[in-house]
C-alpha cells in the first residue's frame, strides 16, 4: 500500500459512496469533508487518480437542550450515502440526535441580467427600469454546493450510535441506545418506532443498543447488536414493533476466561453486513468474528485483534480505553477484513489464506508513496528490532474509523485529525 494524507479536525466517521469515487468524512466539529477521486489522466497512466477536498460544509451546530439542561454535541457520529439518482449526489448524516439529509450538487453557471434586482441581489428603483431584459446564464468558475433537504429531529431521547440505509432507498432507520426508528426520506415529522428495549423501570436496564444495520438486499431485514455481546436479526414482515427476533446469535463464554471485564470486553462496538448478505461481522474489544446467517450458537471465524492487551485490561480500564468503540470493516469481495487498534495500528485478516497484517498510519513512518511496513507487537522476552514492546504502545493514538473502497484496494484510515489514504502500488 502508498499513502497519502490529509490534514482535518478529529474524524469521527469515514464513508465512500457506493462506486468509490467520492469519500465523506464527518469531524467532531460537526463538519463533513467530501473527497472527489482525480480522474486518471492519459500521460500519468502510472498515477492512479487521488482523493481531492471537492466540499466542505458544516452539518451540524452545537446545540441546547433547554429541557434537560444538557449540551448537545455537533459531532458527526455517522454518514451514509444515498445511490445517485440525478446529477447530484445525497447523504445523510447524524450527530447524537438530529439525521440530516444534504444535497450536494455542482454549478457552473450563474443568471445575470435580472429586471427587477441588480447584480448583486439589491432591488432597482423602479422608476429607473425602463425596459425589460431578458435573463441569461453565464460560465463561471464551478462551484460544489451542500444544501440540507431534511432534517429528521425530535425522536431520540438517547443517543443516535447508527443510521442506515434500506435497500429500497425510500426508508432508512436510526438506533440510539435503546430505540430503532424507521424513517421515509420524504417525511420529517413522523418516524415508526421499530424496536424498544427500554424497561418499565430503568433501574432493570442491563443492555443497550451499541449498532444496527440494514441486510443489503432484503429490505425487510435487519440487525441490532448489544452491549452484551449478542446481535439479533429482525424481520419487519413478522410484526411492526420487531420486540421479538427472529435469529438470537450469540457465543457461550469460555469460563477459563472469565474475569471482572469479561462484560465491557464483550459488548459489540460494530456490526455489519458482508456484501454478499450471507454473513455478519462484529467487532468487540479483543476481536472481531465473523458469524454466519445460518448459525446462531457460535461465529464461524473468530480473528484476535490485540490478544496482548488482555493482560493490561485493569489499566485500560483505569484510562477509559477499554469503552474506545472500534469499527470494523469488509473489503469489497468479502474476503479480508480490516479494524482498527492503538499506537495508530490497524489489523487485516484474510479470511482464505487466515494471514494477517498489523500496520501503521503514521507520520513519522511514512512518506507519501512509500510502502507500508508491517509491524510487530512483542510480548515479554527479547524485544527483536523493528518489534515495539507492548508497554511502549500510545493509547491515545487509535485507529477507530476506517473505510475500504467497494471495489478495488483502497482504504481510509482516520487516525484522530489525520486522514490516511492507502492504496495498492501500481505496476
Ligand atoms: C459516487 O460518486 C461519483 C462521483 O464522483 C458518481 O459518479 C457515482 O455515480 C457515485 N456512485 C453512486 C453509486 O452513487
Ligand atoms: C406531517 O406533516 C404532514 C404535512 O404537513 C401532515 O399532513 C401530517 O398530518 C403530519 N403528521 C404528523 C404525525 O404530524
Ligand atoms: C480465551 O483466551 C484465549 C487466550 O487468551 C483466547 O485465545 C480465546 O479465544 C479466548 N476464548 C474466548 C471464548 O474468548
Ligand atoms: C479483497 O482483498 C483481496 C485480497 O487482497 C483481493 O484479492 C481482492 O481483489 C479484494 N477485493 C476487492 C473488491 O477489493
Amino acid at each position: 500500500f502508498s499513502y497519502m494524507e490529509k490534514n482535518t479536525d478529529i474524524i469521527s466517521t469515514v464513508e465512500f459512496n457506493h462506486t468509490g469515487e467520492l469519500l465523506a468524512t464527518g469531524d467532531k466539529g460537526g463538519r463533513v469533508v467530501i473527497f472527489q477521486r482525480e480522474q486518471e489522466s492519459k500521460n500519468q497512466v502510472h498515477r492512479r487518480g487521488e482523493y481531492n477536498v471537492y466540499s466542505t460544509f458544516q452539518s451540524h451546530e452545537p446545540e441546547f437542550d433547554y429541557l434537560k439542561s444538557l449540551e448537545i454535541e455537533e459531532k458527526i457520529n455517522k454518514i451514509r450515502w444515498l445511490p445517485q439518482q440525478n446529477a447530484a449526489y445525497f447523504l445523510l448524516s447524524t450527530n447524537d440526535k438530529t439525521v440530516k439529509l444534504w444535497k450536494v450538487s455542482e454549478r457552473d453557471k450563474r443568471p445575470e441580467g435580472y429586471n427587477l434586482k441588480d447584480e448583486e441581489g439589491r432591488l432597482r428603483d423602479p422608476a429607473t427600469i425602463t425596459t425589460l431584459r431578458v435573463p441569461v446564464l453565464r460560465p463561471m468558475d464551478l462551484m460544489v454546493e451542500a444544501t440540507p433537504r431534511r432534517v429528521f429531529a425530535n425522536a431520540h431521547t438517547y443517543h443516535i450510535n447508527s443510521i442506515s440505509v434500506n435497500s429500497d432507498y425510500e426508508t432508512y432507520m436510526s438506533a440510539d441506545d435503546l430505540r430503532i426508528n424507521l424513517w421515509n426520506f420524504e417525511i420529517t415529522n413522523q418516524s415508526f418506532n421499530i424496536v424498544d428495549i427500554k424497561p418499565t423501570n430503568m433501574e432493570e436496564l442491563t443492555e443497550v443498543i451499541t449498532a444496527a444495520e440494514f441486510h443489503p438486499h432484503h429490505c425487510n431485514t435487519f440487525v441490532y447488536s448489544s452491549s452484551k455481546g449478542t446481535i439479533r436479526l429482525c424481520d419487519m414482515r413478522a410484526s411492526a414493533l420487531c420486540d421479538r427476533h427472529t435469529k438470537f446469535f450469540e457465543e457461550p463464554e469460555d469460563p477459563s476466561n472469565r474475569s471482572f471485564f469479561s462484560e465491557i470486553i464483550s459488548s459489540i462496538s460494530d456490526v455489519k453486513f458482508s456484501h454478499s448478505g450471507r454473513y455478519i461481522m462484529t467487532r468487540d474489544y479483543l476481536t472481531v468474528k465473523v458469524w454466519d446467517l445460518n448459525m446462531e450458537n457460535r461465529p464461524i471465524e473468530t480473528y484476535q485483534v490485540h490478544d496482548y492487551l488482555r493482560s493490561k485490561l485493569c489499566s485500560l480500564y483505569e484510562n477509559d480505553c477499554i469503552f474506545d468503540k472500534f469499527e470494523c470493516v469488509w473489503n469489497g469481495s468479502d474476503s479480508v477484513i480490516m479494524t482498527g487498534s492503538y499506537n495508530n495500528f490497524f489489523r487485516m485478516f484474510d479470511r482464505n489464506t487466515k494471514r494477517d497484517v498489523t500496520l501503521e498510519a503514521s507520520r513519522e513512518n511514512s512518506k507519501p508513496r512509500a510502502i507500508l511496513k508491517p509491524r510487530k507487537v512483542c510480548v515479554g522476552g527479547k524485544r527483536r528490532k523493528d518489534e515495539i514492546s507492548v508497554d511502549s504502545l500510545d493509547f491515545s493514538k487509535k485507529i477507530l474509523h476506517t473505510a475500504w473502497h467497494p471495489s478495488e484496494n483502497i482504504i481510509a484510515v482516520a487516525a484522530t485529525n489525520n486522514l490516511y489514504i492507502f492504496q495498492d502500488k501500481v505496476n
